[in-house]
């Protein structure tokens, strides 16, 4: 519907129909399945359609799932307000199944194809302003899509009433701070604040080899330095959150928790006093990327890969030395180099290289070494809570073992992760 330029929004099947329509829909559709395939009770999607039906909404019913519920509806008799796409969601890929959605939604709940990233940009400008008048306003930066493109369209709304704080820990990829500090240097000007906080990072990660005692550390210290930082900006009413539309509807289903409590650990404090600014909270990604475009975001930002809040520290088997952290920032920038020249970047999810604690012997001009071990890891997911792992072509892995080897004077052994999600986890710690 929203590629048909059309707004809608997902509710679960039990949500109740005041709260519906208190959203003043044109027209409603439902489907029997949700997109983890659970089936929805029948009394609640019997109560729920006929509820509907009774203030005169326009329903479509999707899906065979629901066939059931056609022959109920029928037999009661509503004609004109039903309709039916017995093929379910796939049929919309299929010839005449997207014909049958666009004439519901535009003939019968006439609605207008007015839903537009150019005409959200503008209503959100609207609503930025008439939501903080002239309270302060801070947002953590991470360098990622969606904090980008909130922090973006916020300041575009007030300019340098906006305050963005980036905090560099010291385990970003390579170049990555400092493309981050650029992009946004040149944007926002003074009301960008960098802060280099790498020292602090690395002593406190110093000795720890315990996966979850360096997340944990890591995420307090990280929550630490940004209330510093905020606390020396005065007083702040407003904190930006680059929350995006399926964060929300998970937490309305209760679905993915465990990957939104990780996106927590990079992001931000719950116990801070601020009222939240969720600008992108009815953006589905697709639709970021195309507010980022508009906006004049570079590419590089637009299509950054998903990565952890604690960085390289979680690619780093045991403890973390910047020493390490260069190592395999430079393994990691090879495979990176290696992808984009194979025309794979967009294609794959995520890939990455992980340096583990152990040493193989090798052979280097004659000469006896032992050096680290490094992983290659790549995989394609649709949010993060299942992966398989790529079948990367064998040409590419050969360049990027050989360029490590060849580069790396500290590597000796390159490996292939072949463990898909679950059991294996995306990152290794
Ligand atoms: P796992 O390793 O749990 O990762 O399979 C699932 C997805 O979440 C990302 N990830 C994180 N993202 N903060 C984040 O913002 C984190 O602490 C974190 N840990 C894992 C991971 O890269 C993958 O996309």
């Amino acid at each position: 519907m929203r590629r048909q330029k059309v707004y809608s929004e997902i509710f679960p099947i039990t949500t109740p129909v005041e709260k519906v329509m208190a959203r003043a829909p044109r027209g409603i559709i439902l489907t029997g399945r949700s997109s983890d395939g659970a089936l929805a009770s029948r009394e609640a999607v019997s109560r729920c359609a006929k509820e509907l039906l009774a203030s005169g909404m326009p329903l479509l019913v999707i899906g065979s799932e629901l066939d059931w519920l056609m022959e109920e509806l029928n037999k009661e008799g509503t004609p004109g307000l039903l309709h039916s796409l017995p093929g379910g969601l796939e049929s919309l890929a299929e010839p005449g199944g997207g014909q049958v959605l666009e004439k519901f939604v535009l003939s019968i709940c006439r609605c207008q194809p007015t839903w537009t990233m150019e005409s959200f940009i503008e209503a959100s400008i609207q609503e930025i302003k008439a939501e903080v008048g002239k309270q302060p306003v801070v947002c953590g930066l991470s360098g990622g899509v969606d904090s980008s493109v909130a922090a973006a369209l916020v300041h575009r709304a007030i300019g340098d009433q906006l305050k963005s704080i980036f905090v560099d820990h010291g385990f970003m990829r390579k170049y990555e701070a400092e493309q981050v500090i650029d992009t946004f240097q040149k944007r926002f000007g003074k009301s960008f604040i960098a802060v280099d906080a790498k020292e602090r990072f690395f002593a406190l990660v110093k000795g720890v080899t315990d996966p979850e005692e360096k997340r944990k550390r890591i995420g307090e210290e990280f929550i630490r330095v940004f209330e510093e930082e905020a606390a020396k900006l005065g007083e702040i009413r407003y904190l930006v959150q680059g929350t995006v539309y399926p964060d929300v509807v998970e937490s309305g289903a209760g679905q993915g928790a465990l990957v939104k409590s990780h996106h927590n650990v990079g992001g931000l404090p719950e116990k801070m006093d601020f009222q939240l600014l969720e600008p992108l909270r009815w953006l589905f990604k697709d639709e970021v990327r195309e507010v980022a475009r508009q906006l004049g975001l570079p590419d590089e930002l637009i299509w950054r890969q998903p990565f952890p809040g604690p960085g390289l520290a979680v690619r780093i088997v045991g403890e973390v030395t910047p020493a390490k952290v260069a190592i395999l920032q430079e393994a990691d920038y090879i495979l990176r180099q290696e992808i984009a020249r194979a025309g794979l970047e967009r294609d794959i999810w995520q890939y990455f290289a992980v340096l583990t604690d152990t040493r193989t012997v090798g052979v280097r001009n004659q000469q006896r070494t032992y050096g680290y071990m490094v992983g290659i890891r790549a995989v394609n997911s649709i949010d993060g809570m299942t992966a398989s792992w790529v079948h990367l072509p064998y040409d590419v892995l050969e360049r990027v073992s050989s360029r490590i080897m060849e580069e790396i004077p500290e590597i000796s052994r390159v490996v292939y992760d072949i463990s898909s999600k679950p059991p294996a986890t995306i990152e290794w710690e």
